[in-house]
């Protein structure tokens, strides 16, 4: 096994590389999983790749860490997940996470790595309070937060215009003690 980052019990995280970029534009691009990101826009691999070489250098760019997530027993790509906006002196991150591959929804592999990456972020980063926001209308993602120990804190009106509406969003978040609850749960 190589290039192994983090290591959970279904997934690992690994770094991204330069061979991920077609998987980001079609993961990005597909409409049910765009309506759920923050992307308006059509993704590019032009646009991607400036993208990963700016995530890429952590000397130049201390404050997005983003990781693959692959499946343990065969090594598969099937997602990403990040801890953006890194804010080191009030120790808090955004998460954000993606399965792209939509046939492996549902089997946990989120939970998994969101798990491990928890650990990382609150264990060897020292971070405080890790936020989540999420579309309302995302139950999977929701659900999934609050299985790893996030607890919503608030609702944002309307804060999104969707598909000809408006949307609103939670605000989650998870300080250490819930994880470590949540953690003896999985
Ligand atoms: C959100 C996402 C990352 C979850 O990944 P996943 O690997 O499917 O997550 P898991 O299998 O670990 O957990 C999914 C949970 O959602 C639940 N779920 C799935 N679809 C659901 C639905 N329509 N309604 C309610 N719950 C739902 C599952 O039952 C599971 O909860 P449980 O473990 O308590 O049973 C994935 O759906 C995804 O990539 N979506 C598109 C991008 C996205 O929305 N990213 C998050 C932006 S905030």
């Amino acid at each position: 096994m190589t290039n192994v980052f983090l290591s959970g019990k279904k997934t690992i995280l690994r770094p991204v590389s330069m061979s991920d970029i077609p998987l980001f534009t079609r993961w990005i691009n597909d409409p049910e999983t765009r309506v759920y990101l923050a992307r308006t826009f059509p993704m590019t691999e032009m646009e991607e790749e400036d993208w990963v070489k700016k995530i890429g250098n952590l000397s130049k760019n201390p404050n997005d860490i983003v990781m693959m997530i692959e499946t343990k027993r065969n090594r598969r790509t099937i997602g990403v997940m990040g801890l953006h906006g890194i804010d080191w002196v009030n120790r808090h991150t955004l998460t954000g996470t993606i399965i792209g591959e939509k046939n492996l929804r549902g089997k946990g592999y989120a939970t998994d790595a969101k798990m491990v990456m928890l650990q990382y972020a609150f264990e060897t980063l020292g971070m405080h309070k890790i936020i989540s926001h999420v579309d309302v209308r995302n139950k999977a993602s929701l659900a999934y937060s609050k299985r790893c120990g996030y607890v919503v804190e608030g609702i944002l009106k309307e804060q999104l215009f969707r598909e000809g509406g408006w949307v609103d969003v939670a605000t989650l978040a998870c300080f250490y003690d819930n994880w470590k609850k949540a953690s003896k749960k999985q």
